[in-house]
């Protein structure tokens, strides 16, 4: 029995699960003891390293779901888009993808099985050591095409709109490719063995409704549509809280949101659906019962409905202290037990 599946199925809990997003990370001096010998990329193609960094993050904040310790970008290597991770300066792509030329040398399929077989092997490991239940996960299109196309981080993704609006039947094709790849990519991770999966759309929210639908709605739905159904999946977006209850209707069992929006108001909205979320990581930062106070505040949002699963808005920053965020774990189990028996 696990409250996290629970949770994703709607079904009533003893008390709200929680896991984090980046809960595996530089925060913790384990990991970056790990990180001393090895790159990123290293630590992501290594199933053993990769498997200890997962539950290792898992169990020290006793969270109720791992997430299989991967990236969104290396789906873009069998794709042949190449990239690297540079030490602190985040990932960065060899040719950014600006014309037509580049996007049909973007690849039709992939074997995920063979070209990403490190993650399904890492999957396949981290099941046999982890007592609850296993995340995998896969970056949205248009995350991994904003990517794809400025080349890096960006704070108002102009390249990628340019393309967008400029060459719409580009753009598509672009979108297709990328998430035919996902799709398949997402299914091997069910086969290894996770047992949910989250789409990042981390970077969807600089969309206005209308280009969410138009250049993005078809693509994900798409991917929703393909996934295998035996696992419940999760939709996660940031920055624009206009945009939810079109992710919605892409698809996804739960919808992960950001603190942008009243968790309670935002579920009200969406109406039948589980929910993830949504407290500000910088709360990470704040003294130890300004912290609490705000996590009570998301448990007292969603109110005993069924289908709520605690996370941050986004993912947890280096600077946090591993000593607070599993304080804000077990602060969640407490209070979710003891807000359920006063119910
Ligand atoms: O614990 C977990 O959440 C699982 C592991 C995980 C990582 N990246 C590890 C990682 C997951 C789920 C991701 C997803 C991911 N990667 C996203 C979507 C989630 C989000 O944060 O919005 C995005 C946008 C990326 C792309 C990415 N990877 C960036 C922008 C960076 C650099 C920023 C940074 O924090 O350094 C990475 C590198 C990365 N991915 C690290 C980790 C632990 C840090 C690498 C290091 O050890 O130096």
């Amino acid at each position: 029995m696990s409250t996290f599946l629970d949770a994703c199925a709607r079904r009533p809990t003893p008390f709200t699960p929680a896991w984090l997003m980046r809960q595996a990370g530089r925060y913790q001096p384990e990991y970056r003891a790990i990180r001393e010998k090895v790159s990123f990329i290293e630590l992501c193609k290594s199933p053993e390293l990769a498997c200890e960094v997962t539950v290792l993050a898992a169990q020290q904040l006793n969270a109720d779901a791992g997430i299989i310790f991967a990236d969104i970008l290396l789906v873009l290597d069998p794709l042949h888009i190449g990239f690297e991770f540079k030490a602190d300066h985040g990932p960065k792509i060899l040719k950014p993808i600006r014309t037509a030329a580049q996007v049909d040398a973007v690849a039709e399929s992939i074997d995920p099985d063979e070209s990403l077989g490190y993650v399904m092997e890492a999957i396949r490991q981290t099941r046999r050591a982890l007592d609850v239940p296993l995340i995998g996960f896969a970056g949205a299109p248009f995350t991994l095409a904003s990517y794809a196309i400025e080349g890096g981080g960006s704070k108002n993704y102009y390249e990628t709109k340019k393309l967008m609006h400029a060459d719409e039947g580009l753009w598509h094709a672009l979108m297709t490719k990328l998430s035919r790849a996902i799709t398949v990519y997402l299914n091997a991770q069910v086969r290894a063995g996770a047992q949910a999966l989250q789409l990042f759309d981390s970077w969807v929210g600089c969309l206005s409704p209308a280009d969410y639908e138009r250049f993005v709605f078809p693509h994900v739905k798409s991917i929703f549509d393909g996934l295998d159904k035996s696992v419940p999946s999760i939709h996660f977006g940031t920055g624009n809280p206009a945009l939810y209850p079109l992710m919605q209707r892409a698809g996804g069992d739960v919808i992960g949101v950001d603190w942008r929006v009243p968790l309670g108001g935002q579920w009200d909205q969406l109406g039948e659906t589980a929910i993830m979320g949504n407290m500000d990581p910088a709360y990470l930062l704040a003294p130890r019962d300004v912290m609490f106070r705000a996590a009570t505040q998301v448990l007292e949002q969603a109110a005993g409905r069924p289908g709520h699963i605690f996370n941050l808005g986004h993912g947890i920053m280096p600077e946090a202290d591993p000593a607070q965020v599993r304080a804000l774990i077990d602060h969640v189990h407490e209070t979710s037990a003891r807000l359920a028996e006063g119910r």
